[in-house]
């Protein structure tokens, strides 16, 4: 305020107006992104010098031949094999434009801000109330009568609140395979992840139970940014903006995901999209 009482209006003061219409305003519009990553194990090269950018609010498909190192490239991205036997990187991978190697990286929030959920359901030995706010206890997000609120809103969201509502405290292991891995999505989402790696995440269920996933990521969306591994190119081409060909230790196309599986540019691409290739 001036002493004529007009407002001046700073840089400073219309961003903070702008940010509380718009918190997403000033954050990169790339969550995540790889820079000349190459992954190895031992002496043997997984994945060459990939350069590769996630934007904010978008799914991205990561498809290719089994051994293509998809895996192995989605789980660098949380760092989940930092601790595997001869895993190797050089390049980088960044969290909205910070090394997520970077020594004040804390690996507890990185995976809280990229979680994952992989091909077979892994509900924790524990009720299923207990799955769905056992990240929310850990990182103190919420705590007592407020993890009962937390439970619910994400059963809802998933669409398990109906099938489990009677049987909170039960173990998780007796509900079907779709709906252990409805669980384990609400687990995920329970901690409010940026990014969300999903490996294969309904090669192991039946379809009405895919369908379910294939609807939940769509609806995660913009909120979430969503990395998926899938061997079903339906799939990829159902729910992702963009797709990402793997083989032979490379990427060998990512583009818009009608683009790349309408009209490839490189003959292995349209090889393995058309059904040519493993
Ligand atoms: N822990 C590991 N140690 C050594 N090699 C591995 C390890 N994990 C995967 N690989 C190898 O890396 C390659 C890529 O595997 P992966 O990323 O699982 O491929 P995809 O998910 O595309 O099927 C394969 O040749 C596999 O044998
Ligand atoms: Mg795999």
């Amino acid at each position: 305020m001036e002493e004529s009482g007009q407002p001046t209006a700073t840089t400073e003061s219309v961003n903070a107006v702008l940010s509380a219409i718009d918190p997403d305003r000033q954050r990169p519009r790339d969550v995540l992104a790889a820079e000349r990553l190459t992954l190895r194990f031992g002496a043997k090269t997984i994945l060459s010098d990939v350069d590769v950018t996630f934007p904010r609010g978008t799914i991205t498909a990561l498809i290719g031949p089994t051994g293509s190192g998809k895996s192995t490239f989605l789980r660098t991205l949380n760092r989940m094999n930092d601790k595997v036997y001869g895993f190797r990187h050089e390049g980088d991978v960044l969290l909205e434009g910070e090394s997520i190697w970077d020594r004040g990286q804390d690996l507890l929030t990185i995976r809280r801000r990229i979680g994952m959920l992989f091909q077979r359901p892994n509900p924790f030995p524990m009720s299923i109330k207990d799955n769905v706010v056992a990240g929310v206890r850990a990182h103190r997000i919420a705590r007592g009568k407020q993890l009962d609120v937390v439970a619910e809103t994400r059963l809802r969201e998933v669409g398990l609140w109906d099938a489990v509502k009677d049987r909170l405290n039960d173990s998780p292991y007796r509900l079907s395979g779709g709906q252990q891995q409805l669980l384990c999505l609400a687990r995920a989402l329970a901690v409010g992840p940026e990014v969300l790696l999903l490996d294969e995440p309904t090669s192991a269920l039946d379809p009405l139970s895919t369908e379910a996933v294939e609807n939940l990521m769509r609806a995660m969306i913009p909120a979430l940014t969503i990395v998926v591994v899938t061997h079903n190119l339906g799939q990829a081409r159902r729910v992702s903006d963009s797709t990402m060909f793997f083989y032979d230790g490379r990427l060998v196309e990512h583009g818009p995901t009608e683009a790349l599986f309408a009209s490839p540019r490189q003959p292995d691409t349209e090889r393995y999209v058309n059904g040519l290739m493993g």
